[in-house]
């Protein structure tokens, strides 16, 4: 009798890679009841910054560092954040912390690469910083010298930061904004800063600083060429025509009756989102779904490589079934 290899088709090789990565996810997420309340929301706000994705190696111990951030400039290599003296952040202070999270600034005062998201971070209060920083000093201790980053010139000459910070950079807290519900002061807190969601989805200027006005409309990624859609835009992913539900069913799970997330959005939602309770992910999609709509079509991408590539029509990154 003849024995037949199993292929599994291209959509089932997909989801086992989302099943992996979930898996991985997982492993960086896990729940700690145990702990104190602050360590509780600190691993909370973890998850919900995604800190596991960039700081931890495929396979390696949670926060070790050494995964490559792909960014316009170069690669660069996400350092430890576990609290090993030496390596790690064993020997910051909360104030070092947070001048990390809300400054771009290392222990040793100097500036960080914009690929690490703290212009998004920047918007989380003190009190969550701080949340983050218990809960980091709580996880496994790791020493491994950190990667050196491969910077192409001129973005290896150690003032960029400096002229980007310059030009684009304020760090500021959230600030509620008032006549707006608290769920949906939430959903913006959330999504503005540790979600980082305009990380990818809105456009880039010189140098890969977020285009401010067009905030959510869209944006080519960095080095992988792939298109993070408009959430603006009704023509794109703009959710304003869709039901609360129905957008938060496809943060929560990366699927609904609208559309279907692929990597790396899929790598959001199992690294982030899916470990969200119910309440926040309804908020995001409360403050999701009252975005203007800006059916401009998004500014094209400035990065040094990206521009000989065209970005794929989102639609081409729907699946067929739930195509609309
Ligand atoms: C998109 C990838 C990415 C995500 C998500 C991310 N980081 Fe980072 N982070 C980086 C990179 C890259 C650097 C190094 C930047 C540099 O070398 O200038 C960095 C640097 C840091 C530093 C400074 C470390 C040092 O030695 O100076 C801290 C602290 C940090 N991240 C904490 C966090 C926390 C906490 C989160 C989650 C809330 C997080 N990061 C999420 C990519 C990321
Ligand atoms: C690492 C980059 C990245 C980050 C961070 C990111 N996204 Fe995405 N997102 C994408 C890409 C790429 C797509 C398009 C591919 C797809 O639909 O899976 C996408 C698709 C989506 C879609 C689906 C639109 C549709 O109709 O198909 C929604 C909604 C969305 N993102 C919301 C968010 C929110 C909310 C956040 C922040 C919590 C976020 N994204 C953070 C890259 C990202």
């Amino acid at each position: 009798m003849k024995i037949q290899r199993f292929e599994p088709p291209p959509h089932r090789k997909l989801r086992w890679a989302v099943l992996i990565a979930a898996f991985l996810a997982a492993a960086v997420c896990l729940p700690l009841a145990s702990k104190s309340e602050q360590l509780a929301r600190g691993a909370y706000l973890a998850c919900a910054g995604n800190c596991g994705a960039c700081h931890t190696e495929r396979g390696g111990a949670a926060y070790a560092g050494g995964r490559a951030v792909p960014s316009p400039f170069g690669t660069i290599y996400a350092p430890k954040i576990t609290p090993d003296a030496e390596t790690g952040i064993g020997k910051w202070s909360a104030d070092a912390f947070w001048q990390a999270m809300h400054n771009g600034k290392s222990a040793d005062g100097s500036l960080l690469y914009p690929a690490f998201p703290y212009p998004n971070y920047t918007k989380l209060s003190r009190a969550d910083v701080d949340a983050v920083y218990a809960f980091l000093r709580s996880v496994l201790a790791v020493r491994r010298a950190n990667t050196p980053n491969t910077l192409r010139f001129p973005y290896n000459q150690s003032n960029l930061p400096l002229v980007w910070r310059a030009l684009y950079f304020r760090p500021c807290v959230y600030q509620d904004e008032r006549g707006k519900t608290m769920e949906w002061n939430r959903g913006a807190y959330l999504v503005q800063g540790a979600g980082h969601c305009s990380a990818c989805h809105t456009a880039r200027k010189n140098l890969g600083a977020a285009e401010e006005k067009s905030d959510l409309a869209g944006g080519l990624i960095p080095v992988l060429n792939w298109y993070a859609p408009s959430l603006t835009s009704d023509k794109e992913a703009g959710l304003g025509d869709w039901e609360i539900g129905h957008i938060a069913a496809l943060l929560k799970t990366g699927v609904s009756p609208r559309a279907t997330v692929f990597w790396p959005m899929a790598e959001v939602v199992y690294g982030s989102l899916q470990h969200l309770s119910d309440t926040n992910i309804r908020a995001m999609a409360i403050y999701l779904k009252s975005l203007p709509k800006n059916e401009a079509p998004p500014p094209g991408s400035a990065f040094p490589g990206a521009a000989a590539t065209t970005p794929a029509s989102p639609s081409t990154r729907r699946s067929p079934a739930t195509a609309r």
